[in-house]
């Protein structure tokens, strides 16, 4: 696709309501949950982003029949035919190794890619691979190909840091497996319910999704369902930081309040007035915002490493100064530079960014580095001066249904030039 951009004039307050679009790190682990189905299945809410047209690549490579149409993914599904997936679809979405656990349970043999690192740094599936290996799979690792095989059985297994990815690679490696699994030091992510909601739905037997401790007994098979993928939290803290950081009001609507507490919390404590009611969120911000003193990324339900630069790019012009920790990633800072060019004031060491507030953001062109640090390259354009061009967008594509639209409708000045 020829090389599109984003043109962001600053300056002008958001106002309006948005409904929010289903979320990308739920509906990629239910993409590959339908592996282990032997009936067709419909997720609703779908969301139109560049990693579930990845996903349903990966799923008619394996034999089902995906269809996509106004938000609603339909997989046909007639048998898994492959066991293996093709190192160019491996490396087009990291993500991908969740389609490890489902395809060696239900085909008792894998062979897919190591995923590599990504704009975040390393990303070891360490976790992954122990726990697989304690259900009883054998593993071969050569040149980056990985070869599993065996009979999964339930085990007792305990991850040493609280993995979303390996909490539901184990999910999906258990739930056809002969006997009972027991996760403990499980992520509490509520990407985490929403898969074991959907596994529910289609006959799977789990207790404690959303707890430390997820428990899982193996069932024969599992059929079909139709499912309503959980609203995109990040996205919803995206919009958030858009509408604190450019001023104005604006009503989330169709989200979940409760999984976003960590982030209305500093929202509130940058001067927004933050109101829940069901599932809406309303937000009001006069400008200038004043700095919260300090953000540290925690596993859920602490702030959340998607949302720091969101809310570093709204820390920007705010009076005062906030201290980031990056606790979950090594190099999740690379917005930083370009923030610095449009001249925000900030310190980089190693974990640890500190953001001075400065008077006036200028417009220029930058790119985003990552899916999130292209968000937040959106949301200092909307409250630089002048226009903003925002490049490599494929990233912001990744996880953000029309972005532009959804400004748009709040009244930012934003076009998608191709
Ligand atoms: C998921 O990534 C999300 N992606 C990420 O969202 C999110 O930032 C992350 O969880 C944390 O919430 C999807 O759900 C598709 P982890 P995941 O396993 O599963 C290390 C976005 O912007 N680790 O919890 O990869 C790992 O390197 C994306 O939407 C190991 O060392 O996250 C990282 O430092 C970015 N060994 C930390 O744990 C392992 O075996 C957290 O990783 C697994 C992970």
């Amino acid at each position: 696709m020829a090389e599109s951009k984003l043109v962001i004039e600053g300056g002008h307050p958001l106002q309006g309501e948005i409904r929010i679009q289903g979320a990308k790190n739920s509906v990629l682990p239910l993409l590959s949950a339908v592996v282990l189905c032997d009936e067709d299945v419909v997720l609703e809410r779908c969301p139109a982003l560049s990693d579930v047209y990845a996903a349903s690549r990966i799923l008619t490579h394996l034999g089902c029949r995906c269809s996509f149409r106004d938000g609603k993914m339909e997989i046909r599904n007639g048998g898994i035919s492959r066991s293996e997936i093709p190192e160019a679809m491996m490396h087009e979405m990291r993500s991908s190794i969740t389609f490890l656990g489902p395809l060696l349970s239900r085909t008792g043999s894998c062979t897919l890619y190591l995923p590599g690192g990504c704009e975040l740094g390393p990303r070891p599936i360490d976790m992954h691979l122990h726990a697989l290996r304690q259900m009883g799979a054998e593993i071969h690792e050569t040149h980056g190909m990985l070869r599993l095989q065996g009979r999964l059985r339930g085990a007792d297994l305990h991850l040493p840091f609280p993995s979303v990815g390996a909490t539901e690679n184990i999910m999906l490696a258990a739930v056809l497996a002969q006997g009972r699994t027991r996760i403990h030091n499980a992520a509490r992510e509520p990407e985490i319910r929403d898969l074991a909601e959907f596994l529910a739905a289609c006959g799977a037997k789990i207790s404690g999704a959303g707890t430390d401790t997820v428990i899982i007994d193996g069932v024969e098979r599992l059929h079909g369902c139709v499912y309503r993928v959980m609203p995109d939290r990040i996205a919803a803290a995206t919009y958030l930081s858009a509408a604190a950081a450019a001023g104005g009001s604006v009503c989330i609507q169709d989200c979940c309040p409760e999984d976003l507490t960590a982030v209305t919390e500093v929202l509130r404590q940058m001067g927004c007035r933050v109101y829940c009611h069901e599932s809406r969120i309303y937000l009001q911000s006069s400008l200038p915002l004043h700095a919260a003193p300090y953000i540290r990324t925690m596993p859920h339900p602490g702030f959340p490493t998607d949302a720091q630069a969101l809310l570093m790019a709204a820390h920007c012009k705010a009076r005062g100064s906030c201290m980031f920790e990056e606790t979950i990633f090594d190099s999740r800072y690379r917005h930083v530079d370009d923030l610095i060019r449009m001249g925000a004031d900030i310190r980089l060491s190693g974990r640890a960014a500190v953001v001075h507030g400065v008077q006036k953001l200028s417009g220029t062109t930058v790119h985003a580095t990552d899916l999130r640090g292209g968000a937040a390259m959106l949301i200092a354009g909307l409250t630089a001066e002048g226009v903003t061009e925002l490049t490599e967008l494929s990233h912001l594509d990744r996880g953000y249904e029309d972005p532009e639209g959804v400004l748009r409708s709040l009244g930012a000045k934003i076009e998608r030039i191709t």
